[in-house]
């Protein structure tokens, strides 16, 4: 069975932790790791804009002896009619493996369905996986672990950082809090996937309202865009309701003494997070950034090292 990584859940407990070791590997020397070579192409779709996937993407897929081949949606067929599965089963001939930032969900799961070879998602509007594994390198580094840590998400708590906090943070044995206005709240499904996933990782699930409630003694403070992209004409107002929540001193000043501050960027500074914050002491922002390159190679390696996804020879 070809492994896919569509949502932080594809990754258990202990597959998680060994992508995480090995992407700790990788950072310490960018260069010495090969299991791409050949060199084995890997596509990279893009039909929503990036800086950090795309380039952390092409620039790892190099590091790792690859070739990378940036496909930007809008020069394909995609907007005549060619359809998803055709483009998966075409592309399968061709690479060792398939990348893509798309819309829905069921987008993506139909390009996987159709592929025949593995699939990362490199952000949906329901999930954003690749960045956790990122996340969680940095609070590794920066924490010394993630068991029993907690992690508190402020903001739009519907869109696809929260759901993925959720999914991934109890996963690597988190406790997570959510907390956003009425009406942004996250999808019941995930939270009760979430539930399931903390009940044997030991982690733990909140939904809050309160953002004070929410970052109270926490570990970790994070906050995302509060119009992800794909909402900008979306009628609702994504301002307003969100002010009570943008992650400044005052607000960071609930959480433990020695919090960190993650936040995936682009960063709206003066909306969702203060300049202040961004750039103050407890701020790991440009960390977790460039662990976007150790955290995906780790996972590219790992995916294409055996079929089954199961690890060998993975650090080339
Ligand atoms: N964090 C993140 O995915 O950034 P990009 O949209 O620039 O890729
Ligand atoms: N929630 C944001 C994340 C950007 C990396 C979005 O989907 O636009």
């Amino acid at each position: 069975m070809i492994r896919h990584f569509l949502r932080d859940d594809d990754l258990s407990p202990a597959e998680q932790g060994a992508v995480l070791d090995l992407a700790a590997t990788f950072k310490t020397d960018r260069y010495a790791h090969r299991p791409l070579a050949g060199p084995r192409p890997v596509a990279l779709i893009f039909e929503k804009p990036s800086l950090r996937t795309r380039v952390s993407f092409e620039t790892g897929v190099a590091q790792l002896g690859g070739h990378p081949l940036v496909i930007d949606a809008r020069s394909t067929h995609f907007g005549r009619g060619e359809t998803i599965e055709d483009a998966a089963a075409v592309l399968s001939r061709y690479v060792d493996a398939i990348v893509i930032r798309t819309f829905s969900d069921e987008r993506l799961a139909a390009l996987a369905g159709a592929a025949g070879v593995p699939v990362v998602n490199a952000l949906t509007d329901g999930f954003h996986p690749c960045q956790l594994l990122a996340d969680l390198l940095t609070i590794r580094e920066r924490l010394g672990g993630t068991a029993g840590r907690t992690l508190a998400y402020v903001g739009d708590a519907a869109n696809n950082m929260a759901h993925s906090y959720l999914l991934a943070g109890v996963t690597a044995g988190m406790r997570v809090r959510v907390g956003g206005p009425a009406g942004y709240d996250p999808d019941p499904a995930v939270v009760s996937r979430a539930h399931e996933i903390a009940a044997w990782t030991g982690g733990g699930v909140e939904t809050l309202r309160d953002p004070y409630e929410t970052v109270d003694g926490a570990d970790v403070v994070v906050t995302d865009a509060w119009t992800s992209m794909g909402h900008e004409e979306d009628g609702r107002d994504r301002i307003r309701p969100f002010l009570p929540y943008q992650v400044n001193s005052k607000l960071l000043g609930a959480a433990a003494p020695g919090a960190i501050v993650l936040h995936c960027l682009p960063a709206h500074r003066g909306e969702e997070i203060t300049d202040e914050v961004m750039d103050g002491s407890h701020s790991a922002v440009f960390d977790q950034a460039e662990n976007r390159l150790h955290a995906q190679k780790a996972l590219l390696a790992w995916l294409v090292s055996t079929p089954d996804g199961a690890q060998s020879d993975v650090d080339g």
